[in-house]
């Protein structure tokens, strides 16, 4: 593999813009943030730790394109979730996070999917999930997807790594809400998903998610 180039994260973000003008696709912008290394002082005002759940911190968010850190302390994962349909992509910054992909077998209410916008109603019982693969996102590795075809996911930093994780993740379109999946119960539900900091700036905990229209004019 080639050298990655160090770059800092405003200019990260210049050249992901500059697919902006034309389609946007993955593989187009996995080459992108697989030739880069983004600098850990160009993030510092993005990392922020927290001690009861991990942390996302938006760093810049348009129309097309949302990119934020998420910061985890040992022990922290997600549910296992979709991605409202969209295209994300992780680049690992700093410690090893485990990735585990699913399949959708099906559900009691496959109906739901029926809705633009987002990617399900959800709201179902039954629902069927088959594990598909573990795969272990490290500094040194891949950068890892998630797409329309394989959009089911769970990402652990597993309490014996006993390192602090911040990973970068890129969403096209940006995503509000994804349907997260109660395992035990077989359950599926829609959860809205906010901000630990805004552009550096940590929020009020418990804040609602602030409006897209809003965000665009935090923006750069
Ligand atoms: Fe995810």
């Amino acid at each position: 593999m080639s050298a990655k180039r160090l770059i800092g994260v405003d200019d990260f973000i210049e050249r992901l813009r500059s697919f902006e003008s034309g389609l946007i696709t993955r593989d187009a912008v996995l080459d992108l943030c697989s030739s880069v290394q983004i600098s850990d002082s160009s993030l510092s005002r993005y990392v922020h730790f927290d001690d009861a759940f991990y942390t996302r911190n938006l760093v810049y968010r348009d129309e097309l394109f949302e990119v934020m850190t998420i910061c985890w302390q040992p022990g922290q994962r997600t549910a296992v979730h979709t991605h409202n349909g969209q295209l994300c992509w992780m680049i690992s910054q700093r410690g090893t996070l485990e990735v585990v992909d699913y399949k959708w077998l099906g559900c009691d209410h496959p109906e739901y999917q029926n809705v633009i916008g987002i990617d399900c109603l959800a709201g179902s019982d039954h629902t069927q999930l088959e594990r598909l693969k573990s795969t272990l996102a490290t500094t040194d590795g891949p950068v890892l997807t998630a797409d329309k075809l394989q959009t089911i996911h769970q990402i652990f930093n597993h309490a014996e790594s006993r390192d602090r994780a911040v990973s970068i993740h890129v969403y096209s379109r940006p995503i509000d809400s994804c349907v997260a999946f109660d395992m035990e119960n077989q359950r599926c539900y829609r959860r809205e998903l906010s901000y630990f900091s805004l552009y550096g700036e940590v929020q009020p905990k418990a804040a609602p998610a602030v409006a897209p229209s809003n965000l665009v004019t935090l923006g750069r």
